[in-house]
């Protein structure tokens, strides 16, 4: 009873009320967010993930620019029916390097979070060109043009360094390299071969358009889709606690 008197001095007081809100909403503010700022890290490290070659980011700023994302998310839910159909959940290491995530919640076509690998180059090229061509019952548009189109590379250890400019780790030699390194991915012969591997762990290095007389936009589009969840070794996941 008598805590219910003490309740009325609040509700008879709009102010003393505001008052004792403005200070329950902090607490409950202070006991969920202080902690964070206490954590290293709100993303587990996970082994495999590294920053996208040059060619793979010049590939995942032609999706952004096409606007892939309007129709494709890039984030397989932790339920069963996703997981059968493209693979482990997305872990947020995953897109640790994203700037901006492809996540999205769109999906008039499938995700491609684990795209990477699931069709050959070929496929992806004839695709791009005219996705009926694979898929009859297809409604994506085809994008015809970025075979033609010549990649732009000058720019690129720009791209890097705004990258690293929003936490993303590449190095000064990467930085420098950038353009070198994306000529290196589309041809396994160069020079720079075993450096540029050492760079990039991983990274798909050959001709990925099927046309090795011209670095094009569809081989940056293509490197960066068959790389997309291919990074985080999951058998060796399911098998280590400790990388969990
Ligand atoms: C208007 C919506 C739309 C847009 C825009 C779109 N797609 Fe698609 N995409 C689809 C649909 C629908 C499918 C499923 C049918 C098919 O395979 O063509 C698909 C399938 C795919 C697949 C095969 C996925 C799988 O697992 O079978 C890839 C890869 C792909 N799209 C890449 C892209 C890229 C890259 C772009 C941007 C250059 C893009 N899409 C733009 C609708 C779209």
């Amino acid at each position: 009873m008598s805590l219910l008197n003490k309740h009325a001095i609040f509700e008879k007081n709009s102010i003393l009320l505001c008052v004792g809100v403005l200070i329950t909403v902090a607490i409950g503010g202070l006991v969920e967010i202080a902690p964070l700022f206490y954590l290293e890290s709100t993303i587990e490290k996970v082994k495999g993930m590294r920053p996208y070659t040059p060619l793979e980011l010049a590939g995942r700023n032609i999706y952004i620019r096409e606007g892939c994302y309007n129709c494709h998310s890039q984030m397989v839910r932790p339920f069963r029916d996703e997981a059968e159909r493209y693979g482990h959940y997305s872990l947020a290491a995953e897109s640790m390097y994203d700037h901006p995530f492809q996540w999205g919640s769109k999906r008039t076509g499938p995700d491609l979070a684990r795209v990477g690998g699931r069709y050959s180059d070929d496929w992806h090229v004839a695709h791009m060109n005219n996705p009926r061509s694979v898929v009859p019952e297809s409604i994506m548009p085809g994008y015809p043009f970025l075979a033609e189109y010549s990649l732009k590379i000058e720019d690129l250890a720009g791209h890097l360094a705004a990258n690293r400019g929003v936490g993303v780790p590449y190095s000064d030699e990467m930085i420098e390299k950038a353009v070198e390194d994306a000529r290196t991915q589309v041809n396994p012969d160069a020079d720079d071969f075993d450096a540029f591997m050492e760079r990039y762990p991983k990274a798909q290095v050959r001709d990925f358009d099927g046309n090795p007389e011209k670095l094009s936009e569809l081989d940056a589009l293509i490197a960066y889709l068959q790389m997309l969840g291919t990074l985080v070794d999951f058998d060796l996941y399911a098998k280590d606690p400790a990388l969990r």
